[in-house]
């Protein structure tokens, strides 16, 4: 063959390759409303950086007639690109191609961009949208998903790991996206089970759609396994670039440093005023969240889920920075089962790729009762615990209001290894609110007592006595375990003077194979 014919043959092998499964599948595809696996790609990386791999790649399958189906590239893109001009490794999976189930050739092809990106130091980005394991591949395929396993387990707290859910996941195919650390599912055409609803009716009986059983929205406010939820393909993919603006690439980097436009001595004159008179009133911590932090940088994730605890990213002085806040608008911000694996998953997060956390308190305690008790408050409980104690990160809290009982030393208390906790003057830091205090302080003196108002002008006045000496942070500022009591206006300036002081913190676990965390 001329040279010449050798550049037409590769030019023509590679648009062969470009079309997947062919035309058709695009517009099956499309009238779907999903993008193709390329579309996605460009969509996500800077326009013309994308670099694949292994675009010739077959499979090598030949049971049921399948050597004759070849398509090239086997139902997976794979290759490196950069967001931001910043490197990243990147798999989409192309349903046009045996509905992107995955072949043995399939997932060498996603452990080589793995691989290189451990070695690299660069995030890995998974866009899912597959029927799951090829089935005419049988234990080929599972073997490729286990080998899969296996790198997003040793690439965890390694690169940051993020996966969006753009069609079918389900089998065992929904465990690669559960290791990674992020995962974001379309509200359209998304799903994820481990068995699907056809099995679900065999086996309980139990009638249930898709969507009821796995879809977007299932995911981000019940069962927690989505972080995020994108309206659309295109909005999901813009979501991953603005979550990847926060993170480092790997454990071994600094997070990276946005310039500041906003002042950092910003004075907010609206916190001074923005506490309810009535310790007990709600307010949104989103919005002194939004107030403190540099203009408009918060980034929340798990947003839908446990909503009384708030998780995101923000920056400071263009720092990146974890923030974890309890939420008094929603159960009074108190702790439960899913505020506790939430807050706990993202301290994690932040700890193990260096990204300082800012909490603010404002916890009435753990939530009671035997639906929390028998589903394992406890052990729950314990992983937040564990996790702020286990973090060498910078961590810097403010208290805002109440700071009770053990969700006081949960929250990143001073004992807990945090660096430097600021209250406000509104703090309340005690072991339990006023009224249980004095019922329990003085239910001998009650019982003796027969007329309703006198027992109630007793407990109002032990009440009283009670908030005058426990409803301040002066107490604990007193014993050193608040650092200083701050004015709620200058909050901005004093947390990112404290992180410039703890920039080069270094502090660390003793030496040993992992730790135990209550999972
Ligand atoms: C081989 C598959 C396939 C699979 C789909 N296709 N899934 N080929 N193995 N797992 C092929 C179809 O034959 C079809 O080929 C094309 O992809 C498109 O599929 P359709 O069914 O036409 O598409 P749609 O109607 O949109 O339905 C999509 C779907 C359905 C819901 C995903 O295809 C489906 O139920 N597939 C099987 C899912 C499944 O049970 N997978 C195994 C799970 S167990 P043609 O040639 O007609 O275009 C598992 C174990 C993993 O994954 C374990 C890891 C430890």
């Amino acid at each position: 063959m001329a040279f010449e014919d050798k550049i037409k043959q590769l030019l023509s092998l590679r648009t062969q390759a470009r079309l997947g499964g062919g035309e058709k599948g695009i517009e099956k595809q499309h009238s779907k409303g999903k993008l193709t696996a390329r579309e996605r790609i460009d969509l996500l990386l800077d326009k013309g950086s994308f670099e694949e791999f292994d675009m010739f790649v077959t499979h090598r399958c030949t049971n049921f007639g399948m050597e004759n189906k070849q398509i090239l590239g086997d139902g997976v893109v794979t290759g490196y690109g950069t967001i931001d001009g910043r490197l990243v490794y990147v798999f989409s999976q192309d349903f046009t191609s045996y509905g992107g189930s995955l072949s043995e050739t399939f997932a060498k092809k996603i452990c080589k961009i793995m691989d290189q990106a451990m070695k690299v130091g660069a995030p890995v980005i998974g866009l899912n949208d597959s029927g799951g394991a090829r089935i005419q591949e049988g234990v080929n395929s599972l073997a490729g998903f286990a080998e899969i396993f296996q790198r997003n387990i040793m690439a965890s707290g390694v690169v940051p790991q993020i996966s969006a859910i753009f069609g079918p996941c389900a089998g065992g195919s929904v465990y690669s996206p559960s290791l990674t650390d992020f995962i974001l599912m379309s509200k359209e055409n998304s799903y994820m089970f481990v068995t699907g609803p056809k099995v679900v009716k065999t086996v309980t009986g139990e009638d249930v759609s898709e969507a009821n059983l796995g879809g977007a929205m299932v995911h981000a406010s019940k069962s927690g396994v989505a972080h995020f939820v994108s309206e659309t393909e295109q909005e999901g993919l813009e979501m991953i670039r603005k979550l990847i603006s926060y993170l480092p690439s790997n454990n071994m980097e600094e997070t990276p440093l946005q310039v500041c436009t906003d002042p950092i001595d910003r004075f907010e004159a609206s916190l001074n005023t923005i506490m309810p008179d009535n310790s007990n009133k709600p307010y949104d911590v989103k919005d002194i969240i939004n107030l403190i932090i540099d203009k408009d940088s918060f980034f929340e994730v798990h947003g839908r889920f446990a909503p009384n605890i708030v998780v995101g990213f923000a920056r400071f002085n263009g720092q990146t920075v974890g923030i974890v806040a309890n939420q008094p608008k929603y159960m009074a911000g108190v702790l439960d089962i899913n505020a506790s694996r939430k807050g706990a998953r993202f301290i994690r997060f932040c700890d193990a790729f260096n990204i300082p956390i800012v909490t603010l308190v404002d916890v009435p305690g753990f939530l009671c009762g035997t639906g929390q008790e028998y589903n394992g408050i406890i052990t729950n409980g314990a992983k937040l615990l564990f996790a702020y104690g286990e973090a060498t990160v910078p961590k810097v809290t403010v208290t805002l209001r109440k700071s009770y009982g053990g969700a006081h030393c949960v929250m990143s208390s001073k004992q807990l290894r945090g660096d430097i906790n600021y209250a406000w003057p509104t703090a309340e830091v005690a072991v339990m609110g006023a009224s249980g205090a004095a019922a329990i302080l003085y239910g001998s003196d009650l019982k003796k007592m027969e007329d309703a108002q006198e027992k109630k002008n007793f407990l109002a006045e032990k009440e009283r006595e009670y908030n005058d000496k426990f409803a301040n942070p002066y107490n604990a500022a007193k014993y050193g375990y608040i650092d200083d009591v701050i004015e709620p206006g200058n909050t901005r300036f004093r947390i990112i003077r404290a992180l410039a002081a703890l920039a080069t913190k270094k502090d660390s676990n003793p030496v040993k194979k992992h730790s135990n965390i209550p999972l």
